[in-house]
Order: structure tokens, then sequence, then C-alpha cells
């Protein structure tokens, strides 16, 4: 028997090194709420019949993070603007009228770290994304928002790329080609949004992309810079992983589910410290 109503968790798979419950414990703390928040590691094929189980034990809301985003989308009842947009889910709330509403609290979660954790504005620069995954479509929506000059998605995979941009063009102008098509051009933001990182490996792009002084954001972290964030050295120092973007997009979520802000600030600092 539960201590608490609050009960919350996080699926996908792996999970098991998630920081989320870490995250959302802190800001439960902060807002004197009574929570428990745990994570939970679905197997492949499980997942509609694991957030059934989760939510007859009486479970609230998730977070769903790889490889359930899509999946999410297709369970939940009702979607928010930029959840259907983004056409994947990572914020799921029960209703109490039985039906599922579905979140996507990435692009605003990598927004937040970027423009105000990070200080780089994104309005009129030139930003490139590489990746066109479940991360990628997580935050285009946020970033074409921002009106940026241009916006160009890469890809291994030239044809993910050019879905994307079909999908995305009518809320924007967007580009997607392969990394080849990237000779000669520059720009002032690139973000990495490829899992290359977790296989210790940097998407095959020259560093000539990153104008000086350019932001290159690394949407995955880890105890020390990734290898994008060091391939990126050479010609700048602005660099960031994406501590920030998790803490952010999960601020989010907790306010989807309490309907309250947490501070941010002492999270990411107490997580950088190895809290
Ligand atoms: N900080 C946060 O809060 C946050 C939130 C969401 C995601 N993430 C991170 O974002 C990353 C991507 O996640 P995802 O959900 O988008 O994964 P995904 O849907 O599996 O997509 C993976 C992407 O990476 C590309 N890729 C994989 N290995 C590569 C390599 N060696 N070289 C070049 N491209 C490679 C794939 O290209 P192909 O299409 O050619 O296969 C694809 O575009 C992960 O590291 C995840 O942890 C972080």
């Amino acid at each position: 028997m539960s201590r608490t109503e609050n009960i919350y968790a996080v699926m996908g798979n792996p999970v098991r090194h998630s920081k989320s419950p870490a995250i959302h414990s802190a800001f439960a703390r902060q807002c004197a709420i009574d929570l428990e928040y745990s994570a939970i590691e679905v197997e492949p094929g499980s997942f509609e019949s694991a957030v059934r189980a989760f939510r007859e034990a009486g479970g609230r809301g998730l977070n769903v993070t790889v490889p359930f985003k899509l999946e999410a989308y297709r369970l939940a009842d009702n979607h928010s603007v930029r959840a259907e947009q983004a056409g994947a889910v990572n914020t799921l709330r029960f209703e109490d009228d039985g039906l599922t509403y579905g979140d996507n609290t990435d692009g605003v979660g990598l927004l937040r770290d970027i423009t105000a954790n990070l200080g780089q504005p994104l309005v009129g620069q030139r930003i490139l994304i590489l990746g066109a995954g479940g991360a990628a479509r997580g935050i285009l929506d946020a970033l074409l928002e921002q009106e940026p000059r241009e916006l160009v998605i890469a890809n291994r995979t030239v044809a993910r790329a050019k879905d994307l941009e079909k999908l995305f063009r009518p809320f924007g102008d967007i580009r997607g080609c392969g990394f080849e098509d990237l000779r000669g051009k520059r720009f002032d933001v690139v973000i990495n949004a490829t899992a290359a990182s977790l296989q210790g490996d940097v998407p095959a792009v020259s560093e000539n992309v990153l104008e000086t002084d350019a932001l290159a954001y690394d949407l995955m972290y880890g105890d020390k810079p990734t290898p994008f964030m060091v391939w990126a050295q050479g010609r700048t120092t602005n660099t960031s992983d994406g501590l920030g973007m998790l803490v952010e997009q999960a601020a989010e979520s907790f306010f989807v589910w309490h309907g309250v802000r947490p501070d941010t600030q002492p999270v990411i600092e107490a997580l950088r410290k190895g809290a």
C-alpha cells in the first residue's frame, strides 16, 4: 500500500540509471508535495500492458523515454499542441474521467536551457540539428517558434531528415539533408540530437560547420564532456551537454502534473556536483 496518492514513474529501456527519480523527488521536496516516483524498465512490446498495470496500481502520470515515445503518443486520448506537432509524447497524465493526456516537454526543456540557463538567443540564428530521431522531432517546433534565420536538419539516413522537413515545413523555414551537404556551411548553434555519443562516437561532420564561438550543444549528458563537446572544442569554448535540458523538461512535466513550477537551478547544480 502506497503512502501517497501521488504515484509517478519514468518508463523506458534502459532506464535503470535515469536521473528522473532524483529530479522529481527534489522538485517535490521544494514544493512540499508528497510524491512517489520510480524508474520502471519495460521490455519492448510490453509498453501498453505496463502502463495499464501502473495505472491500475494507482499511478497518476508517467514520463516516457527511449524507445517508447511514439507508442506513448498512440496511447494518449488527447494531446497538447506541441505533442501533436512532434508526434511523440514524453509525459502522460491519467485523468479522473479515465482518459489519458499526452504532452511533450522536450522542446520547451531545450529552449529554456539554451536561452535562459546558457543565455544564448536563438532568434535570427543559423541553427543546425544533427540527427532526425525522436529527440529531434520533439525539439523542432520549439526551435522554429524562435524564428531562426536558418534551420537545417542533417542526418546519417538522409530520408529521415527529409521526412522531418516535410512534416515541419508548415511551421517554418526548415531544410533536411545529409552530412556531406553541409560542406562550406557555417552555423551559430549546432545541436547534436543523434545517439552517437552513447557509442562514444561523433557524427561524421567537419567541425568547420561551427562558426567561431558557436554554441555546440549535445542532448546527451554525462560526468565528463561528451565526445561531441570534445569534437567542438577546437573551434569554440561555448559547449554544453543536455543535463540542463533534462532538468527543464522534468520541471515542465512536474507543472503538467502538479500545476506548480519548481526552481530548476538548485537541482541542476546538485546534479552537476554528483549529488
Ligand atoms: N537531455 C535530454 O533531456 C534528452 C531528451 C531526449 C533525448 N536525449 C538524447 O538524445 C539522443 C537521441 O535520442 P533519440 O530519442 O532521438 O534516439 P533515436 O530516435 O534512436 O534516434 C537516433 C538518431 O541518432 C542517429 N545516430 C545514431 N548513431 C549515430 C552515429 N554513430 N552517427 C551519426 N548518427 C547516429 C540516428 O541516425 P539514423 O537515422 O541514420 O539511424 C538518428 O538520427 C540520445 O542520446 C538521448 O539520450 C536527451
